[in-house]
């Protein structure tokens, strides 16, 4: 079977991160996002991936290449962005006539691929989608099943929790009919103009997942995403790491080669510290996601923190939650950042900041 990643987006939640970086190039456990996709794509079969790109088409391109796993992988390029439905329809010509799976490039989840392909052909279904139970549906549009997985239709926001927890996974079989209830041209979402009418008509049918499933579209759900795959991972410290034995390490970490870490550190829990990092004496690292060569002084305390490659955290630096220190950005010695501050890469901050805003 061939599948269509959607990876144009422009990942506008996740600035100014993603400044310098597409979304699918952002690391999970020290792999970029787009690899977790395309080996879950490859274990399932899947021998050839369409990439819809857009926002940094070029960066995506040379990162990737054209093979990986064993998969071909070639691309679709749009001058426009033309939105997830656009996307599949212009990618289309890499597809021909056949079913494929298409799905959004940014979910981390533990989706059983073959089991969703299997669903699909059991049923005499148009298109099939994954759906995940969500806690609190009331933000998502929520589908409502028949007795037999068939999609009713979709409520948007629902207010009446007797609608269901059921939303739209981002993960779809597709069949050639599909493409007759998208727009001939333009930017369009394949959410609100082709499935809506598919359900209609009673062809469209609801794979519900039940493991784990996170979209990575703001910093929280990126942090969540890499302590997800922590957990169930375990713990792993690379040999070529250097951890000074007088270092704390609260389990669990993630600890690539090259990393440096210092006497009376205290790393953990839930510390990813990526390839060629230092962090200083003292230093203290917890619920942070570390880029690669970032330089985190001497008793500076991180929690909750995103800290972009190569960036540079001075000494006693207190960084709090949801701050993002982008690539290449500086901290000056002393500085602390409340809650909430972004840093633009490159960047420098000296002072204290203690409103959540964003430094430009
Ligand atoms: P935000 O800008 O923060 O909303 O993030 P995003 O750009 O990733 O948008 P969203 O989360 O809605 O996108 C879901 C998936 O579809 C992601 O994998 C995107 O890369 C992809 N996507 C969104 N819009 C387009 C588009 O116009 N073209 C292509 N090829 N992919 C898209």
């Amino acid at each position: 079977m061939k599948a269509v990643l959607l990876a144009g987006g422009f990942g506008t939640r996740l600035r100014p991160l993603s400044c310098t970086r597409p979304k699918l190039l952002f690391p999970l456990l020290g792999r970029p996002l787009v690899d977790f996709q395309l080996e879950r794509l490859a274990q399932s079969g899947v021998d050839e991936v369409v990439i819809a790109v857009h926002h940094m088409a070029e960066i995506l391109m040379a990162e990737i290449g054209d093979e990986r796993y064993g998969i071909r992988i070639r691309y679709s390029i749009e001058q426009e962005p033309l939105g997830t439905g656009g996307a599949i329809r212009w990618a289309r010509r890499y597809i021909g006539d056949e079913e494929f799976l298409a799905m959004n490039g940014d979910v981390v989840s533990d989706l059983d691929l073959r089991s969703l392909i299997d669903f699909h052909k059991s049923h005499d279904a148009a298109a099939t989608i994954a759906l995940y139970e969500v806690e609190d549906p009331r933000r998502f549009g929520v589908a409502v099943l028949e007795d037999d997985n068939r999609i009713r239709c979709f409520v948007e926001k629902p207010r009446d929790p007797s609608v269901g927890r059921a939303v739209n996974a981002g993960v779809y079989i597709l069949t050639p009919d599909v493409f007759r209830y998208l727009p001939e041209q333009g930017a369009c979402a394949i959410e609100r103009t082709a499935f809506p009418k598919l359900a209609e008509e009673g062809k469209l049918y609801g794979f519900v997942h039940k493991g784990l499933w996170l979209d990575v579209g703001l910093p929280p759900d990126y942090l969540r995403a890499n302590f997800a795959l922590l957990d169930r991972q375990g713990s792993f410290i690379s040999e070529e790491a250097r951890v000074s034995e007088r270092a704390t390490v609260n389990p669990p970490v993630y600890i690539r080669r090259g990393a440096v870490i210092e006497e009376d550190a205290h790393i953990g829990p839930y510390a990813i510290i990526d390839q060629g990092v230092w962090v200083g004496r003292g230093a203290r690292i917890e619920e942070c996601v570390v880029f690669p060569f970032a330089h985190i002084g001497h008793h500076a305390s991180l929690r909750g923190a995103i800290v972009g490659e190569h960036a540079r955290i001075g000494r006693w630096v207190k960084v709090e939650t949801n701050c993002i220190i982008s690539d290449f950005a500086k901290i000056g010695d002393n500085a602390t950042l409340i809650s909430g501050v972004r840093v633009c890469p490159y960047k420098e901050v000296r002072e204290s900041i203690f409103e959540p805003r964003i430094v430009t």
